[in-house]
């Protein structure tokens, strides 16, 4: 068994322990040696057990003392106040999503509300010019409708990648898309009809249920933990409950809370859907951008192509404004290409090819490697400016990846009084309620960290913790 899955087993045999009260808050736990010992581990793998459940927040080392059971490990740890399980399914009823438009329409607010990189971050300059020498070397190719499936050396490169992390798929299986919002909207509307149920994490990226909106269908959500994503068990226990059609997740830094699910969840989220016959919607956006540099397997690892379609883009790693993304299309590959091309016919021709000249001449790696350097450096920084800023009581997830930050204030505070106090000021940020279908997490707002850290974002976090206090007081 490779060392991957045995921490992981371990950490999620301890992880049960610590919430059925087998093992108690305030507990020692076992050394490092004697776990190593007992288990017939390495000490590496037991390091990597324990540093899992501390980033969870289950469990915390005390100096020259061990590890402890934390205090409130059992319960749903502040910051994501973990929902219960829906019980009904529900159409997208929160009105407060048509006001999203309003907020990304507005360029002049300072974009703590916006979650991309700062271009700054990206090889804006490199992308320009391989843009122009895309269009420089062949306008006529570039200016013309391409195949819908997208041009084939983008679809063998993006095969390429997946490869590297466990996932070989036929170049043919690709669809090129604009973005990852096309692939999934394109995907809802070839697998599923008006009425259906869906499941959904709670919280969740708004984008993710205005699809599931546009599409009519019925929304059950599940509670999504900061540090390890949904339960499988809870997964089960609604796919018994319910007919479910669907289900749309992002395991891999889920935005808001840039949480990570574990590998052994993967499996078993992948193997509780095939037994139900429910189809996986993959939102995979975040998967290159892990803060530890470890690419996190896609649920697509687990599958054979049967259950599982993979989305994503290269939104967050090299220009949103390209729109260029993809879908893994598996066993409906046919299907979901004539409704691309019965949809959009292709998507746009230069983006594509300007992709091709600037993977043919750049290491894209080197660049992600920068990239997640920064971002998990500025959600430390922002994260501890908002402890030490903002009211008391107020509650930061610890991401894992993405560039996002989910904060949770004093009961007092209103995200929605806040959103509109610091877009008067004019900071960006959005309240909590537009992440759930139900309007859950009113005392919520989500940040981005993808801003560099400067004077003007330590000012404009200053601010917002004034106004919340203001908001409290
Ligand atoms: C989880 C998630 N999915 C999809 C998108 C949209 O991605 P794209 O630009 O590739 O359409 C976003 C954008 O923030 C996101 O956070």
């Amino acid at each position: 068994m490779s060392q991957d899955l045995l921490y992981e087993r371990l950490a999620d045999r301890m992880r049960r322990q610590i919430q059925r009260g087998v093992l108690r808050a305030g507990e020692r736990l076992p050394s490092l040696r004697r776990l190593g010992r007992d288990q017939r581990i390495s000490l590496a793998t037991a390091v990597e057990a324990y540093q899992q459940l501390e980033r969870e927040g289950l469990i915390e080392a005390r100096p020259r003392s061990g590890y402890y059971v934390r205090a409130a490990a059992g319960a749903p740890p502040r910051g994501s106040r973990a929902r219960h399980l829906a019980r009904a399914p529900m159409p997208v009823s929160n009105p407060a999503l048509l006001g999203v438009l309003d907020v990304q329409s507005r360029r002049d607010l300072i974009a703590l509300h916006a979650a991309t990189p700062d271009a700054s971050m990206l090889p804006t300059a490199a992308l320009a010019a391989s843009v122009a020498r895309a269009m420089r070397r062949d306008p006529h190719t570039a200016l013309s409708y391409t195949v819908p499936q997208g041009l084939p050396q983008l679809r063998e490169r993006i095969a390429q990648r997946y490869a590297q992390c466990g996932v070989e798929i036929d170049p043919d299986e690709v669809i090129v898309t604009a973005g990852a919002m096309e692939a999934i909207s394109l995907t809802l509307r070839t697998i599923t009809r008006p009425g259906d149920i869906v499941i959904l994490e709670s919280p969740t990226y708004h984008g993710l249920l205005q699809a599931v909106s546009a599409q009519g269908l019925r929304v059950l959500e599940i509670p999504n933990h900061p540090g390890r994503g949904i339960d499988p068990a809870q997964l089960r226990e609604l796919l018994e409950r319910h007919a479910v059609r669907a289900a749309l997740l992002v395991p891999n830094f889920n935005n808001p809370l840039g949480s990570l699910t574990s590998e052994a969840s993967k499996r078993e989220i992948v193997a509780a859907c095939a037994a139900h016959g429910t189809a996986l919607i993959e939102d995979d956006l975040y998967g290159e951008l892990a803060y530890s540099g470890e690419r996190p397997s896609p649920l697509r690892r687990y599958d054979d192509g049967e259950h599982v379609v993979t989305c994503g883009s290269y939104s967050k790693m090299l220009a949103p404004g390209l729109r260029v993304g993809w879908m893994l299309g598996g066993r409906r590959r046919s299907e979901l290409l004539r409704t691309k091309s019965f949809s959009t016919v292709a998507t746009a021709t230069l983006p594509q090819m300007a992709l091709i000249d600037f993977f043919a001449r750049h290491d894209m790696e080197r660049g992600l490697r920068r990239l997640r350097r920064t971002l998990a450096g500025n959600a430390q920084i922002y994260r501890q400016a908002l402890l030490d800023h903002w009211p008391d009581g107020t509650c930061v997830a610890e991401p894992a990846g993405g560039m996002t930050l989910w904060v949770e204030l004093p009961p007092a505070i209103d995200g929605q009084a806040l959103f509109e106090a610091a877009m008067a000021r004019g900071i960006g940020i959005l309240p909590g309620h537009l992440f759930s279908n139900r309007g859950d997490y009113a005392h919520h707002v989500r940040l981005s960290c993808g801003q560099p850290w400067d004077k003007k974002i330590e000012t404009a976090l200053k601010t917002v913790g004034e106004l919340a206090k203001g908001l409290q007081g």
